[in-house]
């Protein structure tokens, strides 16, 4: 085996002599100490292809020392202990840890060379298989990455993902802005396992942001995109690292963001080659990223016109200003506490704003009529679901379950609602969280032809109803919403 690196650790002189020799009469390159002080220092500068050590020596064992290279290092050659025979049982549970192989002395050369050519052939084996495992879970995570739209997902996603196939102690997302400021979020950072305890110590350490010039500084050649030093940077980091590296994320020539990884005994150096099968994932994440940019401006621009919508349907009643709203806030309460994703929460939210939207095509004089409606008025506002669904219907493909939600928002779990008089649990669910939402937001304000109730009387009507106008289910997640309900009324 040519070329091959080989870490030689034993106090014993004669020892050390004999066997760099021997090793080196079969073509292995040696480098020999004769304490793990040595052993660890030049381990931390160096790459090898194996490390072969005594078990008694100073100041560390062969089994510490080995303990402390995997503690300390991703990457850690194989290892072969010499040991006597009395000892073979520590090193056997050694090799528990890691430890890949002994030898017993006194040992033939031709013996300790077979030994450490298994074990070098094994460990190729095995960083092949981990670099295969590796690829595809790039791919998967480059899947899921893709899969989501919401950026806080993709990013946390991306990133949780990113630190645990490299391993670095330390990594942050910054994404940049207009301005080409680079901000970080504490969702869009992950550490190593074992500095899950103080992560958040480690988060507040960080600059939140940085400008982009300060980082793309380092990147001196155009084609770069990872930069890595052991130098420390003089960025805001308080903490003290042994190695930095910048990955850009870049979509063309668009830099979409910085991820900043650091390594607290590591050089990068070290783990460089980790780097290369990553930039599909890189690539990937910038563009996902992007288009989740893209959806979230995309989305607060379809938030505000729905909130216009809102505002022009509650201008024409002048006693329910702030209803739709009132509504959509009470009907996300509710359906949190019914346990909906956070993104069905969202999808409530926006469709409650709009739940009245027909009553556009409803005369002002019979929205505003001071007195009861007599019953060719009140089929008149009857048909307002009907005539929001047609107003709404150009959004059909984009938003078929909003513009059930509003066409049904009428009906009652005892079937006497409208317009279809369907009850129970044909009511699409939404449109129950919204019908009670609605119910309790008309019970609280006043209106053209009463005032407020009572927030008790409320109350007990809503329990009064339970099973007849309202679903049971809904009226529950109602009361252990009260709570959360009050603080939006500010009672
Ligand atoms: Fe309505």
């Amino acid at each position: 085996m040519e070329n091959k690196r080989i870490l030689v650790v034993d106090d014993d002189k004669i020892i050390l002599d004999i066997v760099k020799d021997a090793l080196e009469t079969f073509n292995f390159s040696v480098v020999a100490v004769n304490n793990t002080d040595d052993a660890k220092a030049i381990f931390a500068t160096e790459d090898f292809d194996l490390i072969l050590c005594d078990l008694f020596m100073e100041p560390l064992n062969g089994i510490d020392f080995a303990k402390y290279l995997f503690n300390e290092y991703q990457k850690v050659p194989p290892i072969i202990i010499m040991t006597g025979y009395g000892n073979v049982e520590s090193v056997i549970e050694a090799m528990k840890l890691g430890v890949k192989d002994y030898i017993l002395k006194p040992f033939k050369i031709t013996s300790l060379i077979q030994h450490i050519e298994k074990a070098i052939r094994n460990s190729e084996i095995e960083n092949e298989n981990l670099r295969l495992k590796e690829i595809l879970e790039i791919y998967s995570v480059s899947e899921q990455i893709n899969n989501s739209l919401e950026l806080s997902e993709i990013a946390s996603v991306f990133i949780k993902n990113l630190q645990n196939i490299i391993k670095t102690d330390l990594v942050a997302l910054y994404l940049n802005n207009e301005f080409n400021i680079l901000k970080c979020d504490k969702n869009y950072f992950a550490v190593r396992k074992k500095f899950e305890q103080i992560k958040h110590d480690l988060f507040e350490e960080l600059p939140k942001k940085l400008y982009l010039k300060d980082v793309l500084k380092y990147f001196t050649d155009k084609k770069w995109r990872f930069y890595y030093t052991d130098e420390k940077l003089d960025i805001g980091i308080d903490m003290s690292y042994k190695s930095i590296g910048f990955y850009l994320l870049k979509n063309a020539d668009k830099i979409i963001g910085v991820v900043l990884l650091l390594n607290f005994n590591e050089s990068f150096e070290k783990i460089k080659d980790k780097f290369v099968p990553l930039k599909i994932l890189f690539d990937e994440a910038a563009i996902a990223i992007e288009n989740g940019i893209l959806y979230h401006k995309n989305q607060q621009m379809f938030l505000r016109t729905l909130q216009s919508l809102a505002m022009t349907i509650d201008a024409k009643d002048s006693y329910t200003h702030y209803h739709s709203t009132n509504v959509s806030k009470y009907s996300k309460v509710i359906a949190q506490k019914l346990g909906l994703p956070d993104e069905e929460v969202k999808k409530i939210g926006f469709g409650s704003l709009l739940h009245d939207i027909g009553k556009i095509g409803i005369p002002e004089s019979i929205l505003n009529k001071p007195t009861s409606l007599n019953d060719e008025e009140f089929e008149i506002i009857k048909q307002h679901p009907i005539i929001g669904k047609t107003i709404l219907n150009p959004m059909k493909e984009q938003f078929p379950d909003m513009i059930d939600m509003i066409y049904y928002h009428h009906e009652r779990f005892d079937g006497k609602g409208y317009p279809e008089g369907i009850g129970g649990d044909e009511i699409p669910l939404n449109s129950r969280i919204v019908s009670l939402a609605d119910a309790f937001d008309a019970m609280t304000s006043d209106r053209s032809y009463r005032r407020r109730l009572k927030f008790d009387i409320v109350v007990s009507e809503i329990q009064k109803n339970k099973g007849k106008q309202f679903h049971p289910e809904i009226v529950d997640a109602f009361f252990d919403a009260l709570p959360e309900i009050k603080a939006l009324m500010k009672i």
